[in-house]
């Protein structure tokens, strides 16, 4: 099979394009590195059946060979977290909706029919306010132009995109509302909690809690992630469909920071930050972000594989060799 992924030197993109490699699959990668980086990809470069070209997806020449090529398009590359988003909202509409519908042409002009993963994200479900979001519950969003709702608005603008080219077209599109994913490459640089807290650990650093931590988080480890993307996209059923894809396994972010000191075994503080402090004035948190993943599991039989403990301990591994290998 011949798979295109967007964002491929990015956290989830670098995996799927592993997984890919791994069954014998050609696999070519588009980023900007503008959050991804080589050293993602660097493990598949010598790979024969491994294409990159670095560029932006809004201006990248190489698009419409690489869409009429791709038997199957992850489309990942998008501006992601917290931090980047209320530093650069611009930027954050450009790409992550100009992107993914200069995408939807160039399949449509190619006149090929991949299979095609559209990344959502669990911030479109926004404050509605009951315990587990299923795919079929509102939106809820604030009326007011807060900024920092841009992403989940572009990806929601991203959602309607695809269902507009899938239904006008027949084009086989599945969106993923991917809820919290964790696991190795992921870097904490743009408020992302878990490598944060692990970095913070490993160097007996403190950990720092925005808030009281009493908001929750259901974590999925991106080797179950991309097993269930994988699946999804030769799904016919799912075609034409929105999918939550996550870990129903919640844990409050207070509780988190604790568990990641006890099994680095540090000797971390955890201190606690008002948002103001961290985000000003404009950021809203969510409590909650819990995914019901009936219909995930009835397409594929999906069933996380992976404990947050597990992927903890690995990633605490991982970074404690990191800190060896530099000193
Ligand atoms: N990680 C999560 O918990 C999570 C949750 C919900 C949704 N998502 C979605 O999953 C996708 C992948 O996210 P991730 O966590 O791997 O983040 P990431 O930042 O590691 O990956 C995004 C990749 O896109 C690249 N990119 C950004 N703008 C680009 C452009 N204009 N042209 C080409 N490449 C560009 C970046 O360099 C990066 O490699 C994103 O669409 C994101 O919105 C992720």
């Amino acid at each position: 099979m011949h798979v295109l992924i967007t964002g491929g030197a990015g956290f989830i993109g670098s995996h799927l394009a592993e997984r890919h490699l791994a069954n014998g699959d050609q696999v070519y990668v588009v980023d900007n590195l503008s959050t991804g980086s080589l050293a993602n990809i660097d493990p598949f470069r010598g790979h024969p059946g491994f294409r990159f070209a670095e560029a932006d997806i809004l201006h990248w020449n190489g698009l419409s060979e690489a869409v009429a090529w791709a038997d199957r398009i992850y489309h990942m590359a998008a501006v992601v977290g917290v931090k980047k988003v209320l530093e650069d909202p611009v930027a954050v509409m450009a790409t992550n909706m100009t992107g993914t519908e200069k995408l939807l042409r160039a399949i449509h002009h190619g006149g090929w029919n991949p299979q095609v993963i559209i990344a959502s994200t669990s911030e479109v479900y926004g404050f509605n306010e009951k315990d587990s979001f299923a795919e079929t519950d509102n939106i809820v969003l604030p009326s007011a132009g807060r900024l920092r709702w841009a992403y989940a608005v572009t990806k929601l603008a991203d959602e309607f995109l695809a269902f507009s080219y899938a239904r006008k077209y027949g084009l086989h599109i599945v969106v993923v509302r991917l809820f919290n994913t964790i696991g190795p490459n992921q870097i904490g640089h743009y408020g992302m909690v878990v490598p944060s807290f692990v970095k913070q650990a490993v160097n007996n650093q403190p950990l720092t809690v925005y808030g009281e931590g009493n908001q929750t988080r259901s974590f999925c480890d991106v080797r179950d992630t991309v097993v269930a993307l994988d699946h999804l996209a030769g799904c016919p059923e799912a075609w034409g469909e929105v999918v939550n894809v996550g870990n129903d396994q919640e844990i409050a972010i207070r509780d988190l920071a604790e568990r990641v000191v006890t099994h680095t075994g540090s000797a971390s503080p955890i201190h606690y930050l008002s948002y103001k402090e961290a985000y000003g004035e404009e950021f809203e948190d969510v409590t909650h972000r819990r995914p019901v993943l009936n219909k995930l599991k009835a397409l594929t039989g999906f069933d996380p594989v992976w404990r947050l403990d597990d992927t903890l301990d690995d990633l605490i591994k991982r970074a404690s060799a990191k800190i060896r290998r530099v000193a």
